[in-house]
């Protein structure tokens, strides 16, 4: 079977628009708890910004697979420069529903992929929910690797050692300061994204410093004496049910002694005042992992990126 991509014409997209918008709502119905009405019209309103000229848009491949005269599938890739500066970025792969499971799914990421290759483009990313376990299966076979994770799970009732305690501005700056030369991928989930790009997150998720609103920086203390720190927010419009944990940090001669699963819970702690139903940990690296796995933290999405 050999699997040709072919551009859509205008006439195509619009025909296709509706069940690309009806897809991208319904993930975010499902998957963050967004109402129907409000994520059909996010959806349309992202895809519209996505795509000011329809399939003239400078940087988006929007393709159907074909194989023969057959069409089996639809692929969309942003170039970089658009949605990632250093990276492809694969929008959309969806096989049509009585093509599924014939391998329709893999050549046409293959062919998207040599395609990119031919452009020299080194790198191509994608985006992936937790619930979507097949075609997670898929991409690992193709040899995506994990870049970062939104792993949550329900808020409980926890007990807890650990005490959050205000930062001061120039504390903050500090904390800052260490993730965004040591981690700044925590921020940016683009390993190739310079530092500054991790400062300009960090300004869009606290953008009054430690005066956010419904921003929580915060030192963690155990037994009187700081052993790390936390950032973290109370859900906003895109997640309505999920508070978000942007980082957290038991500083290393504490580690390893249930201060990062005790600073855990005073975040859960803080969420249950707020009746926050559902937490979520960003996580980027395998020792963030093995830590949400040894908690319990379910994969709610994760990005994925393969080299070229
Ligand atoms: C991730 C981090 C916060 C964990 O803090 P910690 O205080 O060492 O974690 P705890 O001692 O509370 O461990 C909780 C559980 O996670 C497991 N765990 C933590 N780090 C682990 C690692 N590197 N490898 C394997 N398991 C690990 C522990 O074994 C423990 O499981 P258990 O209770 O079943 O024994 C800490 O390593 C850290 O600050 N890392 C750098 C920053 C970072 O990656 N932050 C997370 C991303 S936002």
């Amino acid at each position: 079977m050999t699997v040709v991509l072919v551009d859509l014409t205008s006439a195509e997209l619009a025909q296709r628009w509706p069940s690309m918008i009806a897809l991208f709502a319904d993930a975010m119905v499902e998957n963050y708890g967004v109402s129907p009405a409000e994520a059909a019209a996010e959806a349309e309103r992202q895809t519209d910004e996505l795509l000011p000229a329809g399939v003239h848009t400078a940087g988006q491949l929007l393709r159907k697979g074909m194989d023969g005269d057959d069409e089996v599938g639809f692929l969309w890739i942003s170039l970089p420069g658009t949605t990632y500066d250093t990276m492809a970025w694969i929008a959309e792969v969806s096989v049509r529903a009585d093509r599924r499971s014939r391998g329709y799914g893999s050549a046409m990421l293959r062919a998207g992929e040599a395609d990119l290759v031919e452009r020299g483009v080194r790198r191509v990313g994608l985006h992936v929910f937790g619930v979507n376990t097949g075609a997670r299966r898929l991409y690992r076979r193709l040899g995506y690797q994990v870049l970062a994770q939104l792993r949550t799970r329900p808020v409980g009732a926890p007990q807890t050692t650990v005490e959050l305690e205000p930062m001061s501005e120039p504390e903050y700056a500090a904390r800052l300061s260490e993730v965004v030369e040591r981690h700044p991928v925590a921020l940016t989930r683009d390993p190739l994204a310079p530092a500054a790009r991790a400062r300009e997150v960090a300004r869009v998720l606290a953008p009054q410093g430690v005066d956010s609103p419904n921003v929580f920086l915060r030192h963690a203390v155990s037994g009187g004496r700081p052993v790390g720190w936390i950032w973290f927010s109370l859900p906003g419009p895109h997640r309505p049910g999920t508070g978000a944990i942007h980082y957290l940090t038991i500083d290393e001669p504490y580690r390893r002694r249930g201060l990062g699963r005790a600073l855990l819970a005073a975040a859960e702690a803080e969420y249950a005042r707020h009746d926050v139903g559902r937490l979520g940990l960003w996580i980027a690296g395998p020792d963030a992992g093995r830590f949400a796995d040894a908690l319990g933290l379910e994969v709610s999405s994760e990005q994925l990126v393969k080299d070229l």
